[in-house]
């Protein structure tokens, strides 16, 4: 089975996403870490993403190693993030990576998680939820995560969903089956259990809950 979990910057995707994963007992995909990877190979490396794009190894798991170094640090830096939705809007990177990710979930049960998944990179997801919160809610806890200062944090995330919202290849959208979760003022653990009862009536029924 396929659980995709897309939305935007800050809406708790990741903490979500690896939580249910292991509740669930499924694999665990960080798309976002291969946009970032990406992004981090061009910058320190000043080459074209998309000449680049295909022939970095990425591994993802509890570390993030790129052509076997340690980036897992590195590709949350705020400058990274940022030149990862710069990269993210060619189609090329795009491609390439959506052929990574497609190769990882052919296989076995999966909780993915991006911008597109429901959309683009698995439309045959059985169950597909688009996560949000307020962009209050979101500049908060990123500010928090990162020790950050809130106004700058807001800018950046406003700036990046714009640009993830509208550019022309794979924009940030709900699929039309998707069901959408805010996650406002919720505790990780209650968004988990919903995850976790979704997937459960996919399971028994077929059909999820609107
Ligand atoms: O964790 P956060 O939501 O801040 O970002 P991320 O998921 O690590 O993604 C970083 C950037 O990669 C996003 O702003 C998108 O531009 C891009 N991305 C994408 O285009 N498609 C995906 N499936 C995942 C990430």
């Amino acid at each position: 089975m396929i659980v995709a979990i897309d939305g935007p910057a800050g809406a708790g995707k990741s903490s979500v996403a690896r939580a249910s994963a292991a509740a669930l007992g499924f694999s665990y995909l960080d798309s976002g870490a291969m946009y970032r990877s990406v992004a981090l190979a061009a910058l320190q490396r000043g080459r074209p993403p998309a000449d680049i794009a295909g022939e970095l190894q990425i591994e993802l798991g509890d570390r993030v190693l790129l052509d076997g170094r340690d980036v897992t640090e590195a590709i949350r830096d705020r400058a990274v993030a940022s030149a990862a939705s710069r990269v993210a809007a060619d189609p090329v990177v795009r491609a390439a990576l959506v052929t990574k990710q497609r190769e990882l979930l052919s296989d076995g049960d999966w909780v993915a998680e991006g911008r597109d998944i429901g959309t683009v990179v698995a439309p045959e997801a059985e169950l597909k939820v688009f996560l949000t919160a307020t962009p209050a809610e979101r500049a908060r806890r990123r500010a928090l995560e990162g020790r950050e200062d809130v106004a700058a944090v807001t800018r950046e995330l406003e700036a990046r969903d714009d640009r993830d919202r509208e550019r022309e290849h794979s924009p940030l959208r709900a699929a039309t089956e998707a069901i959408e979760l805010d996650t406002t003022g919720l505790r990780l653990e209650q968004v988990v259990e919903r995850v976790v009862a979704l997937v459960g009536k996919r399971s028994a029924s077929g059909t999820p809950e609107r």
